[in-house]
């Protein structure tokens, strides 16, 4: 039997919570959280941005927006000590949730162990199918008719935790895979942020590894 314990109750009268948002490139998933913020439809605070790479474009935006950013290289680093300094500044603003947005790099059990279902990640396949690099091209190239993405808490394993959103789009016959990846990001720009609302108002459980949303525990 899977476990009915709710997990990470957070209740909508509870304070708002802080957002440490990971990165290492664009950021385009991050503006699109940022956005939702600024515009009160997610009740959140992006308290720090961090990117393991010093010419992320996102790390450029959040400063634009005028949020704390900060690089905090890996390039050279043992895995664990690289998550080390990036928990112990995570930990320095408080952060509540852990949203993983194009952030390229492997967290080590213990950085996941540090926030228990406190991660996020978004990963632009239909998971379990292409976990792992280019999943938009691994999906084309397989040739499937429908894709999409989805939005999980980050556990132990690869792109593997339970799911809280997915959102699917079609493979047209003129797509490549580029054009498959832009419209599949369009949805990920939504989909983050509905699994962020889920998870901030605190209205759902896990079962085993199905998230069940809209069930408040009594
Ligand atoms: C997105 O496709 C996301 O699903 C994957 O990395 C990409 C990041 O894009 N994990 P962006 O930096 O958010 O624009």
């Amino acid at each position: 039997m899977t476990s009915a314990a709710p997990i990470g109750i957070i209740g909508s009268s509870s304070p708002m919570k802080n957002l440490g948002i990971l990165l290492s490139g664009r950021g385009s998933n991050f503006e699109a959280i940022a956005d939702n913020v600024a515009s009160g439809r997610l009740n959140a605070n992006i308290a720090i941005v961090i990117s393991n790479k010093p010419d992320a474009m996102g790390i450029e935006s959040a400063r634009r927006r005028g949020l704390k950013a900060m690089v905090i290289p890996s390039k050279g680093k043992a895995r664990e000590d690289h998550d080390r300094e990036v928990v112990n500044a995570l930990r320095e603003h408080a952060i509540d949730l852990v949203c993983l947005a194009g952030y390229m790099r492997l967290l080590s059990p213990w950085f996941v162990q540090q926030f228990p279902n406190r991660i996020l990640n978004i990963h632009p396949s239909l998971l379990p199918a292409f976990p792992g690099l280019e999943a938009q091209k691994q999906a084309f190239d397989y040739g499937v008719k429908v894709s999409g993405c989805t939005v999980h808490f980050v556990d132990e394993n690869l792109d593997h935790g339970a799911i809280i959103v997915q959102k699917t789009v079609p493979v047209l016959p003129e797509d490549d895979n580029h054009t498959l990846a832009l419209r599949i990001l369009e949805q990920e720009h939504m989909a983050y942020s509905e699994a962020l609302r889920i998870v901030l108002e605190g209205n759902y459980r896990v079962e085993g590894r199905r998230v069940v949303s809209g069930t408040r525990s009594s």
